[in-house]
């Protein structure tokens, strides 16, 4: 894939392998001809996409926990990566209110620990933390977010994560300043989609679940409006930022990884649209369930990933709906392998960025 040539033998490091999007990761590094380390505990879902598409079998897997600052810095320094994306993370909302602690020491400390691990890697140039949109203070504007606005998160989730963007910045300042250091930066992507999400409490896991069992979809918050993407969409964004400040520190900073306007559906539309791409026997119902707050309106402006990088998006939301639907479909592990091998191929081979 020309789009990826870069990647070519180039070692890469990944926390968080083992999860939603670290596993898509792994296997688009795979075509493009990367030699991967991943760090991580045990697959967070029963099932796991990592297990489905037995991507332990192709890359040096190692079970792990990021709060334990000394075997992350190993496991860093003995694979000497060029590159390293940071995904490890308590990323559900609902759970970093039962379990905040926990989300704090893994969001925030785990992000330290990184970057100390980092600080002992003489081989890497390249650094991506991995965060989200989540991180801006919410003011339910009808505007995307721009990356110079304040970092705020209202849950332990987002604050975690405003809290570990923070943490990068000031590693940054203080320890890679200089020239000849990595480049560092973070990635502030949507709500992502795609085959093998099995995370509870996210909006397409759910419906794909109700549209197997037969039962209706019901939805929380059918007006909330988010920037729902396909996670080839973003995970194209975090590459392309780590090839382009590889060799060029003065682009590092934050990027968001948004959709385009007409993507931003609310919660409702998502799952009308999902209806659709499934066919006949799902249907949907609204049931408040008084959970804990949740951010009504957010989306990104992208205007810097699109002007520095040359990043752009590729799948709308009804595609990325229907290659979702298309992998919640296959029927076996080995069809579900394939078929995320196939649409891998299909977005980098068309991609125009
Ligand atoms: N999925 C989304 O919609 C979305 C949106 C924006 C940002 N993100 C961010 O992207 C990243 C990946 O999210 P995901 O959806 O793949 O989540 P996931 O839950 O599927 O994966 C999380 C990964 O982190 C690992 N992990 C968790 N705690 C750990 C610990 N203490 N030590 C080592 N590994 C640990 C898990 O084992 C797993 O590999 C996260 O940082 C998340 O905040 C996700």
């Amino acid at each position: 894939m020309t789009r990826l040539s870069f990647y070519k033998d180039k070692k890469v490091f990944i926390t968080g392998h083992t999860g939603f999007k670290g596993t898509w990761l792994c296997h688009i590094l795979l075509q493009a001809g990367a030699e991967i380390t991943g760090f991580a505990l045990e697959p967070p879902t029963t099932p796991s996409l990592f297990l489905q598409t037995k991507c332990a079998h192709n890359i040096h897997s190692i079970t792990g926990d990021i709060r334990d600052r000394v075997a992350l810095a190993k496991a860093v320094v003995n694979a000497r990566p060029d590159i390293i994306f940071h995904l490890a993370a308590q990323p559900i909302v609902r759970l970093s209110y039962s379990k905040p602690v926990e989300t704090y020491e893994t969001n925030v400390m785990g992000t330290v620990h990184i970057l100390e691990a980092l600080r002992q890697s003489s081989s890497t140039l390249s650094f991506v933390n991995i965060t989200t949109d989540k991180v801006y203070e919410n003011r339910e504007w009808p505007w995307g977010y721009r990356e110079n606005e304040t970092l705020c998160g209202f849950d332990p989730y987002s604050n975690s994560k405003s809290c570990s963007e923070l943490v990068t910045y000031s590693y940054r300042n203080s320890f890679f300043s200089d020239e000849k250091s990595p480049a560092i930066s973070t990635a502030r992507s949507g709500n992502v989609i795609g085959g093998g999400d099995y995370a509870p409490d996210r909006i397409i896991p759910d419906c794909i679940r109700a549209a197997h069992n037969g039962a209706e979809i019901v939805l929380r918050n059918p007006h909330s409006i988010r920037p729902y993407q396909h996670v080839l969409e973003c995970l194209s964004g975090y590459l392309l930022l780590a090839e382009k400040q590889y060799d060029n520190k003065t682009i590092e900073g934050a990027y968001n990884f948004g959709p385009d306007e007409e993507s931003c559906v609310t919660t409702g539309k998502l799952a009308e649209l999902f209806c659709t791409a499934w066919g006949s026997g799902v249907s949907m119902r609204v049931q408040g369930d008084n959970g804990p707050h949740e951010a009504n309106f957010l989306k990104l402006d992208c205007s810097k990933a699109k002007t520095v990088l040359d990043w752009k998006t590729n799948w709308n939301i009804k595609t990325a709906i229907e290659k979702t639907v298309e992998f919640a479909k296959a029927a076996t592990d080995t069809e579900q392998q394939i078929c995320i091998d196939q649409q891998i191929k299909l977005y980098f081979d068309n991609c125009r960025c």
